[in-house]
């Protein structure tokens, strides 16, 4: 039978999920709610923000919408999955409660403690002073993190003493991130590979993805300060087979069993970032939805249909299911606004797209667009991901490069080493 569906979010992330849901033969009609300048290529947008809750139950009601979507963390942080519920419309992504895991690190820091999840050794702080002093004595590099949600900025990697006390004057001094930084924590800096997980949980079983690898920093060579990430790759070539199996049993499993034991099943998307440092693998975060620009990789190598997916995801039966991957590998360029992840002029008209498109094997994901008077123009700080497919990880990237060199706007920026250090260290 055929699904009405409503994707909530308006990034690149979303548009990748919207253009997969669309491939499926069960979908119906297909809402983006509020979308961005390509969504409305496969969904009809809907004007309504991510954390208007209410408008958006009412308009899921009238519309008969079978199945919602939730893309972005602050409205699972906001509790919408608990809103839709008592509402009784069918929801997919994690309880406010289940949302915590990345909605506070401190939160996810206890659970790995209890769980015997391998993490960096931190610390969690209230009081800027203590913070100060147990930066002082432990010495840089050291990892400053504000404990909320801070669409990725809020994480200091920092070299220096001197940055990691002007990371703390920022977040618990000059609040920053507001609330965000009420908590922080303070970490051991870990070396080495990064590398992203997905599972897709139901609450009891779950379906592990294919390893990826996001680029955080803004500037080549991982310098420069994070952003929400300016590219992927999966699958991650170092990553065996038979090491992902023990990133499932070190990591995944025993993180969702000590969620269940807490009375906080965990449905949704599990997305642990996690560093293979020369101690082992070491998690960094968790993430309570899919990733961006993971989600814009991941929907090009997913052969499932992904309805059905989250389908058995919110009925509890995803331990009837598998999951299938085209075989090769696929990249994301992330194209982003001159000055991100600081400020950056929006409203610059887009080109070249379709002609990006023409590479084989390209497919271009919208996230800051959107129309104005009928033209396309930049509306964000990321603004497009240019992905790929390959037999190989340097075809994928070889390809997705090509497409990105042939979309212009002013100030158009992008890292040129996406997948280098996975390219080179194979
Ligand atoms: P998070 O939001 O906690 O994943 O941090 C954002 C990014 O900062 C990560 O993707 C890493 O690139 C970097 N990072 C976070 N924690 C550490 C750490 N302990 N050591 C080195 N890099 C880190
Ligand atoms: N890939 C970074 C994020 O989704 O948080």
């Amino acid at each position: 039978m055929r699904i009405d569906v409503l994707v909530i979010g308006g990034g690149g992330r979303e548009h990748a999920l919207c253009w997969k849901l669309k491939q499926s033969p069960r979908i119906g009609k297909l809402y983006c709610a509020p979308g961005n300048g390509g969504t409305r290529a496969v969904a009809e947008q809907v004007p309504i923000g991510v954390m208007e809750f209410e408008r958006l139950a009412l308009f899921a009601e009238e519309k008969h919408v079978g199945l919602t979507i939730v893309g972005p963390d602050d409205p699972l942080a906001g509790g919408i999955v608990d809103h839709f519920k008592a509402r009784g419309l069918r929801v997919w992504g994690p309880s406010k409660a289940a949302a915590r895991i990345e909605a506070s690190k401190a939160f996810a820091k206890e659970l790995m403690r209890e769980a015997g999840v391998p993490t960096a050794a931190f610390e969690v702080f209230t009081d800027h002073d203590k913070a100060l002093a147990y930066v002082r004595a432990q010495g840089a590099p050291i990892v400053v993190k504000a404990s909320g949600l801070a669409l990725g900025k809020g994480v200091y990697v920092c070299q220096t003493l001197a940055e990691a006390e002007a990371a703390l004057k920022e977040i618990m001094l000059d609040h920053l991130f507001k609330d965000a930084g009420n908590e922080v924590v303070v970490e051991e800096y870990l070396d080495g590979q990064e590398v992203s997980l997905h599972a897709l949980s139901d609450g009891s079983s779950h379906l592990l993805f294919p390893p990826s690898q996001d680029h955080k920093p803004v500037g080549e060579g991982d310098t420069g300060p994070n952003t929400g990430g300016m590219g992927t790759i999966a699958p991650l070539p170092q990553v065996s087979e038979g090491m992902l199996q023990e990133l499932d049993a070190s990591v995944v499993t025993p993180t969702l069993e000590a969620m269940k034991k807490r009375g906080v099943p965990f449905a949704g998307l599990l997305y642990p970032g996690i560093k293979l440092s020369s101690k082992g693998p070491r998690v960094l975060e968790f993430n309570a939805r899919f990733g961006d620009p993971e989600t814009q990789v991941y929907m090009r190598l997913l052969k499932t249909d992904l309805l059905d997916l989250l389908d058995a995801c919110v009925d509890g039966e995803l331990g009837t299911q598998t999951i299938e991957w085209h075989p090769g590998f696929a990249a994301n360029i992330v194209l982003a606004s001159g000055g991100y992840p600081g400020a950056y002029e929006k409203g610059f008209p887009i080109t070249g797209i379709e002609e990006a498109e023409q590479v084989e094997g390209a497919v271009v994901f919208h996230a800051g667009t959107a129309l104005k008077d009928g033209a396309l123009v930049t509306n964000g700080g990321r603004v497009l991901g240019v992905s790929a497919v390959g037999d190989t990880l340097a075809h994928a990237l070889d390809r997705a490069y090509r497409a990105a060199e042939l979309v212009h706007f002013e100030g158009k920026y992008y890292r040129r080493d996406i997948g280098v250090e996975a390219l080179e260290r194979r």
